[in-house]
């Protein structure tokens, strides 16, 4: 049990100060965009707004204390906007960080990432090989940025600095900086899932990018079934490859150096997001969901329109369910809340259409008076309307073909403060991994098992959903985002892993047990 206390963890305090561990100086976050979105306007002006999501929140405190710098994508390709240096330094004025911008142009945005990123690495990391572009052309442009990223850290960088690079679109920067004789630690983490290696070896570039991120000093995963594709990968460059120590963190030992490589489930805000969820407007507009439905349990889908969520499969699953269990009829709503993503991806943009015309073929089959089966939203959701929603809903249904955490699945287990609410998750979404004992695990190309597991859900009597509730709710309260900072920096900086304190709980939550 981690005795600390939530506001030492907020601080991160205790990663750089407490024991025997060194200590984290400067922190340098790269990331491929900048916490804040900034939008120009036609007259050149131009303005932030901060980016909502947990790395933010759980990296803010850590900045703030130790200080350092973000450096990444401000979302626009717009160049030498004049206003930008002075806009970015307001924006964190007393955040205790700065940022730093990396700047794209239009072919960059197109072949780094629209092309290289979200064309190749997203749909193979997702399992989706036959989604791949492999365009030939993708691949320098994505070094090329990757460089750019690399020169970006390197202008500023002291030898003390701890650089910790975030996700798919930036694999190669510390093979960059390595290139560039910077021999300081450099820790990265993939939000997303890591494929096997059948699927992995299909990228062109699969040797330079497997060296590329073996110049990383430690490499965190979501899951250890991540961790384990990767070393199955990397043994395809050396099969005499070898491994020492067992558990969260492991050392991958290549000729030229050690690798360690760790598996740490990213969480959320758990407190904040529970204390916005007993709010009074939140439970006013819960309310109101409610009274608009009376005598229904609603179901819960939310997700980013991304292909990989399986928003397709989950309609025809709904649609399978109400063929075949009548006592749903009238007495179920499907939510269905689509937020834009990426839309300049024609894909993207297909799939939407799919998506509408299928919710379109359902209501039709099975739309009666008083009663519209699925209520579909295109849209953001405000803070307030999307915790009611959670707070509302009797089932969530989460179920992606493939994701690297799902943090909807954690959210909704946050929100529920009346312990209720039955969560069915893919078994594919790294969640399923910590939230098994609690949640209906499902594989979402089964079309039959998640229709009865709506089913399931439907007729789940309140005992059962309370006991899996309090389950799912007290794993992500303990290993919230905090946490997550907290053990990979300790992990990236400890000087013997077999010193590194694995809390005795954690392993069992995080080993993939379904398959
Ligand atoms: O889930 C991966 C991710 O990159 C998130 O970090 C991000 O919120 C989302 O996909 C959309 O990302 P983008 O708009 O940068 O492609």
């Amino acid at each position: 049990m981690d005795m600390r206390t939530d506001a030492s963890r907020r601080a991160g305090a205790t990663t750089v100060e407490t024991g025997t561990q060194p200590s984290v100086n400067r922190l340098v976050v790269v990331s491929n965009r900048l916490p804040f979105i900034l939008s120009v306007q036609d007259d050149g002006g131009c303005s932030l707004v901060p980016g909502a999501g947990g790395l933010v929140s759980a990296l803010a405190p850590v900045l703030r204390n130790r200080g350092g710098m973000w450096i990444g994508w401000p979302g626009s390709t717009a160049r030498n906007i004049p206003d930008l240096d002075r806009v970015l330094l307001n924006a964190t004025r007393d955040s205790g960080y700065t940022l730093q911008p990396v700047e794209l142009g239009e072919e960059e945005k197109e072949k780094f990432y629209r092309g290289f990123s979200n064309e190749i690495i997203w749909p193979l990391f997702h399992d989706l090989q036959s989604d791949c572009n492999f365009d030939p052309s993708y691949w320098n442009v994505y070094r090329s940025v990757n460089s750019k990223f690399a020169q970006a850290i390197l202008a500023t960088h002291r030898d003390d600095d701890f650089v910790w690079v975030h996700d798919y679109h930036l694999m190669n920067v510390a093979h960059e900086l390595r290139s560039n004789g910077l021999t300081s630690r450099i820790a990265f983490f993939l939000h997303i899932p890591f494929p096997p290696l059948d699927i992995f070896a299909k990228l062109p570039w699969r040797f330079q990018v497997l060296t590329s991120m073996l110049d990383y000093d430690l490499i965190g995963f979501q899951t250890l079934r991540d961790r384990r594709n990767f070393i199955q990968c990397a043994r395809l460059l050396d099969p005499d490859l070898s491994l020492s120590g067992k558990g969260q963190v492991t050392t991958l030992n290549t000729r030229e150096r050690e690798v360690r490589l760790g598996a740490f489930p990213i969480g959320i805000d758990y407190t904040e997001f529970a204390k916005k969820a007993a709010s009074g407007d939140v439970t006013a507009m819960a309310d109101l969901l409610h009274k608009d439905l009376p005598n229904r349990q609603i179901i819960l889908g939310i997700d980013r329109l991304d292909y990989t969520k399986g928003i397709r499969h989950r309609l025809e699953a709904f649609c399978r369910a109400l063929q075949r269990f009548p006592d749903m009829h009238q007495r179920v709503t499907l939510v269905q809340v689509v937020v834009p993503s990426r839309e300049d991806i024609p894909r993207y943009h297909e799939m939407r259409v799919e998506i509408e015309r299928t919710v379109g073929e359902i209501n039709g089959q099975f739309t009666q008076s008083g009663w519209v089966p699925i209520h579909y939203i295109f849209r953001n959701l405000t803070r307030v309307e999307l915790l009611a929603y959670y707070r509302a809903s009797h089932i969530a249904l989460v179920t992606p073909l493939k994701d690297g955490m799902n943090l909807v699945a954690k959210e909704f287990c946050a929100a529920r403060i009346d312990e209720n609410g039955v969560l069915i998750l893919s078994e594919f979404a790294g969640a399923a991994a910590q939230l098994q004992r609690g949640a209906l695990i499902v594989n979402p190309y089964d079309v039959e098992d998640v229709a009865e597991a709506i089913h399931h859900a439907f007729i789940m009597p309140d005992g059962e959903r309370h006991q899996r509730m309090r389950k799912m709710r007290r794993s992500v309260r303990e290993y919230d985002i905090f946490r997550w900072v907290d053990s990979f920096l300790r992990a990236a900086i400890a000087k013997d892993l077999g010193d590194f304190p694995l809390p005795e709980e954690y392993v069992p939550h995080m080993e993939t047990v379904v398959l």
